[in-house]
Order: C-alpha cells, then sequence, then structure tokens
C-alpha cells in the first residue's frame, strides 16, 4: 500500500484533510500527516518513509529529497512551485506536480475584500471610496487574474491585462484588454499582480512602475514578495501620500515604512495580511487538496502525470 503524507507547516481545514484521508482509504493509500511543524528536520523525518506527498507553500528543498528515498511523487496544493527544488526532485526521480486553479476564486475575493476594506478606510466611520467602474489592470493572466475579472464585472471594473506569455486573443478571451508594456498597466486605478517569482518578475515592480500610477491608485501583491521592491514602496510613499499597497506576501521593512511616513499614513497606505492569506479558505482546501489527491491516486493507478511541472523524461 503507497503511504501518502500530508506535509503543511500552514495546515489545511480538517474537512479537507478528512477528505484526503477518506480518499487515501478509498485508494488503498495509508495515510500520515504532519502538520504545523516548525523545523525543517521534523518534515524530513517524516517524509522518510513516504512514497507520495501534498504540501502548500513548503520548503522541499535538496535535503528533503535526499532524505525522502521512497518518494515518488509530489503534489503542490496549489498553483507555485518556488518553493520546491525542481532540479533535486528530478534528479532523484520523483514527479512533481501542482493543481492549477484550485485556490483561485479565495484569492480573488480575498483581494476584493481588501480593496473595500483600504478604499472604506477600515470602516472607521469617516467617508470612503467606491471601487465601481475603476480601470483594473492584471500582471499575468492565469488562473487567479481569470477569477478576478470575474469578480469585476460586479463592480463594472474596465480590466487590463499584460502577460507576454499570452497571445492577445487569449487576453481578450479572458475579459481583459491586453496590454504590451507593463508601463501601461500602471495607468490603471487598480495594478494587481499576479506572476510567479521568475527571474524577469523578481523584483520588477519598482518606483518608476509605482510612480505612473494615477491619483489614488492602488497596486496589490498577492502572489510573491519577490515581485515587489520594497525599497521602491518606502520611497513612493513619501512622495505620493495618495497612493496604496496591499500585500498577502509581508512586508519586512514595514518598521522602516513607519518611521518615514508615521502610523497614521501607514495604516491609510498599507494593509498587510498576517500570513499568506489568499488561499486560506474552506473551498480552497477542499478544491486543491482533494484534486492533489485524487492526482497521486491516479498515479499510482496508471501511471498518469498531470499536471507535472517537472519535465517527464528524468
Ligand atoms: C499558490 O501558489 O497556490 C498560492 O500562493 C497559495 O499558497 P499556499 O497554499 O501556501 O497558501
Amino acid at each position: 500500500m503507497p503511504s501518502v503524507l500530508l506535509a503543511t507547516f500552514k495546515p489545511f481545514n480538517k474537512i479537507a484533510v478528512d477528505g484526503i484521508e477518506k480518499i487515501c482509504k478509498d485508494n488503498g493509500l495509508t495515510f500520515g500527516k504532519i502538520e504545523g511543524y516548525k523545523t525543517q528536520e521534523e518534515l524530513y523525518s517524516a517524509a522518510e518513509s513516504a512514497e507520495a506527498c501534498i504540501v502548500r507553500s513548503d520548503k522541499l528543498d535538496e535535503e528533503f529529497f535526499n532524505r525522502a528515498k521512497n518518494l515518488k511523487i509530489v503534489v503542490r496544493a496549489g498553483a507555485g512551485v518556488d518553493t520546491i527544488d525542481l532540479d533535486a526532485a528530478s534528479k532523484h526521480q520523483v514527479v512533481v506536480e501542482n493543481t492549477p486553479g484550485q485556490n483561485a476564486n479565495a484569492v480573488a475575493e480575498m483581494v476584493f475584500a481588501l480593496l473595500i476594506a483600504m478604499k472604506r478606510n477600515h470602516f472607521d466611520a469617516t467617508s470612503g471610496r467606491e471601487i465601481r467602474g475603476s480601470t483594473l489592470g492584471l500582471y499575468g493572466c492565469g488562473n487567479v487574474s481569470r477569477a478576478m475579472i470575474e469578480v469585476s464585472k460586479g463592480f463594472a471594473m474596465k480590466c487590463y491585462s499584460y502577460d507576454p506569455f499570452l497571445s492577445d486573443e487569449q487576453i481578450k478571451e479572458c475579459g481583459a484588454e491586453p496590454l504590451h508594456d507593463l508601463k501601461e498597466l500602471f495607468k490603471c486605478d487598480i495594478v494587481s499582480l499576479h506572476v510567479p517569482a521568475t527571474p524577469q518578475t523578481i523584483n520588477s515592480i519598482n518606483e518608476d512602475l509605482m510612480s505612473l500610477m494615477p491619483e489614488n491608485g492602488v497596486l496589490v501583491d498577492a502572489a510573491r514578495s519577490e515581485v515587489i521592491d520594497e525599497d521602491s514602496v518606502i520611497s513612493i510613499f513619501q512622495k505620493r501620500p495618495d497612493l496604496g499597497y496591499i500585500s498577502d506576501v509581508g512586508f519586512t521593512k514595514i518598521d522602516e515604512l513607519r518611521e518615514k511616513i508615521g502610523a497614521a499614513q501607514l495604516k491609510k497606505q498599507l494593509i498587510v495580511t498576517p500570513k499568506k492569506m489568499g488561499a486560506q479558505t474552506l473551498e480552497s482546501n477542499v478544491n486543491a487538496g482533494l484534486t492533489a489527491i485524487k492526482q497521486i491516486s491516479a498515479y499510482f493507478k496508471d501511471g498518469s502525470t498531470i499536471h507535472q511541472v517537472n519535465g517527464k523524461a528524468f
């Protein structure tokens, strides 16, 4: 009986965990879990006997693959695989898959909730602004941006997207107007980043771009922290007290920013979620978690490797 380990430092909702366990039982797989672990060592030793792993943004480094000697497949219950050493996985002939789109709606809903919270001054009894009719610029036009476009229809927004990997036709089919220059995107009232951390995107969002934003523009990063240059946020906020930044990826220099612009202005201009919260819903835990275990089950049944991300040939 192949053994499956659910390894999540940021645990799934119990309903999702129970669902994964049930699918294991129904498909002749043994189930184990390690949740909320504190050290990599705990993860390494839990994975030593596993043949399959389900993870979130857990760090699977070379040491993990060296130690997990029986491992055949890892499924990232989510989209981003930047926390997984794909070369090490391939070297050990471990298939790595993700579950694209399964948590996209959760991220989109969160972005709109935070946008409204910022525009309404956190509902502090003062008069705020509405987002209806705003222009929305989406960097990347993948699953999360598509969910954003769906939600934006209720707010009568006009959507634009810059995605160098898609054709104009593909972007139009998603319901957005294609743009061919990132600078153009920053003319939108709201710019939301939905790109992975790659050599092209890392530190790509800087002061030059942010300075192009219209009055009261808001930038949102619900993707990856590496994409934003935090020093640029600190610098532009001192010149442009009208701008806002919403981050679901932390803000490491928050003390420096507070010192530069003051606590009251910080509250006005910045929202940072306590942890990466975009995919933290029951629904997305169930969607991504159950999809992951179904992919594992199919792999052990018939060798299916749908959504493999580390190349077929080892
Ligand atoms: C993803 O890449 O799927 C999202 O960033 C969510 O990540 P998480 O499962 O670690 O919250």
